[in-house]
């Protein structure tokens, strides 16, 4: 599939389960990606993941601890030169 050039999905918690399988998903649908989470290997392995398939994709990694409401902030003022189409909060935890 084509990339809509520029336009990119931003997914928080991207290194595991639901997160992850999204960001492929969206992948899948010729997305650019902000991939967010605290390990950054993980990020890494679903970067590498996604361009195997995908190489035309760009997918930018961003490696922040959201518990940490400063660093939504700054998570959201770094992003600010792209154009984001989706922002996925998915970012969290159960009890
Ligand atoms: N699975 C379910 O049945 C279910 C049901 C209802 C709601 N949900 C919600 O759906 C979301 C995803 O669920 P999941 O099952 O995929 O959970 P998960 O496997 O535990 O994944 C959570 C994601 O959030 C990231 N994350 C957690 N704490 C973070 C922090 N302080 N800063 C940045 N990133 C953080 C984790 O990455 P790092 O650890 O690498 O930071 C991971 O990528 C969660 O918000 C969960 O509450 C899930």
């Amino acid at each position: 599939m084509v990339q809509e050039t520029g336009k990119y999905t931003v997914i928080t918690g991207a290194s595991s389960d639901i997160g992850y399988e999204a960001a492929k998903a969206f992948a899948q649908r010729g997305k650019n990606l902000v991939i967010t989470a605290r390990r950054k290997d993980r990020l890494e392995m679903l970067k590498q993941e996604i361009l195997g398939k995908h190489p035309d994709l760009d997918i930018v990694i961003r490696s922040t601890d959201l518990s940490v409401p400063e660093n939504a902030y700054l998570l959201y003022e770094g992003l600010k030169s792209y154009e984001i189409e989706t922002w996925v909060n998915n970012a969290g935890f159960g009890n």
